[in-house]
């Protein structure tokens, strides 16, 4: 018999739960925060908001806001030294997956010790973190709720993808309200980031039933509300329904795993800087293309999530249109113009494929891939 596991916070969904920090970190035990975010959450106003609730519950607090996109190793030190001297007992990030990741990877150095390399891959982690609450600020990374951690490598210009039950956050706040001061460029990409981890997390060996479903939901609820998403920053129903996305697709990925187009967008990330979902978009599709022998009737089922009309069509021929249907929708979004574009050069192809033959999401890749084969779905999304 297969055992089946699924780990996931406490969750608190809904507009309005951003004032619930205070009441959330007390409840924990915390009684100093050190409170991760960065410069743009804390321009858009939300950083001062769960603040003024950490004070309202009598909460001490230190603040960390030097954190860059794609967080690299070089950067923790700081973090970890401001945390021990402030002497904090509790992390709260207010951000996307950035301050998430870095807040984890602090909590993670101040009890584990070491270094980050330390931990790169499955279950490297040993000793309890601290308690921990996040704040999600945008609809896509879904490391609020995941067991992920992902930091840049500066030596090995590659992303670590850090992998531990420790590192799944104890209460996560998701507040639809925080996306309304998104642009629509870092809606579009973390949107397709999120259809990408449900994607991904559909047609992984880990998947099981409870992951299938959130998976699917996921699926339904981007193509129906990503494109008004975009289009309109005041949309709150939109917002609210990829909130409710982001978060299932993330529910899905933490316990499935991913697959093929992560384990490569993770070594252009480590290399280029650029947005993660950006470079999502321009690989999803043709990883979906090598994948579809492997289990054409999970992509059969994609299609039909995504609205496309399947009647009478043959597996094969319905996979075709769930490929095509989300190519429709990352250029719809204004995504997917190939990695040239986002600035790769054709001469890093071949070592970006070794390392991507390293990362821990291609072990649940539903096709094996050998390094020719990732090289040539690198050279189709050039
Ligand atoms: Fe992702």
């Amino acid at each position: 018999m297969n055992i089946v596991k699924y780990v996931t916070p406490e969750i608190i969904f809904g507009c309005g739960a951003l004032a619930q920090v205070g009441e959330s970190m007390l409840r924990l035990g915390a009684r100093k925060a050190f409170v991760v975010s960065d410069e743009g959450v804390i321009n858009s106003g939300w950083v001062e908001k769960a603040l003024s609730c950490l004070k309202l519950a009598g909460l001490d607090y230190e603040v960390y806001c030097n954190v860059t996109s794609n967080p690299k190793d070089i950067e923790l030190g700081e973090g970890v030294k401001k945390y021990q001297e402030a002497e904090c007992d509790g992390i709260l990030a207010v951000g996307g997956g950035s301050p998430t990741d870095v807040a984890k990877a602090i909590a993670l150095l101040v009890t584990n010790g070491g270094k980050i390399q330390d931990y790169e891959g499955i279950n490297k982690v040993t000793r309890p973190l601290p308690p921990m609450v996040v704040a999600t600020s945008t609809a896509g990374a879904g490391s609020e709720v995941t067991q992920f951690a992902i930091i840049v490598d500066r030596r090995r210009n590659l992303k670590m993808t850090i992998i531990s039950k420790s590192l799944i956050p104890d209460i996560a706040i998701v507040d639809p309200e925080l996306l309304t001061t998104k642009s629509a460029k870092l809606t579009a990409a973390t949107g397709i980031d999120a259809l990408s981890h449900a994607v991904e997390s559909y047609v992984s060996l880990a998947a099981n039933p409870i992951t299938e479903v959130h998976a699917i939901n996921a699926i339904k609820l981007i193509t129906k509300n990503l494109r008004e998403s975009v289009a309109c920053r005041t949309n709150l129903r939109a917002k609210r329904n990829m909130a409710m996305a982001s978060l299932q697709a993330a529910m899905s990925f933490s316990n499935a795993i991913l697959g093929a187009t992560h384990a490569m967008v993770h070594q252009v990330d480590g290399l280029l800087d650029k947005h993660h979902g950006e470079s999502n978009a321009c690989v999803l599709p043709n990883v979906m293309e090598f994948n579809t022998m492997s289990c054409p009737a999970k992509f059969r089922r994609i299609a039909e999530a995504m609205g496309e009309d399947v009647t009478g069509m043959n597996n094969w021929a319905a996979a075709e249109v769930a490929v095509k249907a989300v190519r429709r929708i990352i250029s719809d979004t204004g995504l997917g113009d190939g990695l040239a574009k986002v600035g790769l050069k054709e001469s890093c192809l071949s070592i970006l494929s070794k390392n991507a033959l390293k990362d821990a999401c291609l072990i649940t890749n539903p096709r094996d891939a050998n390094e020719n084969d990732i090289l040539e779905i690198f050279r189709r999304s050039l």
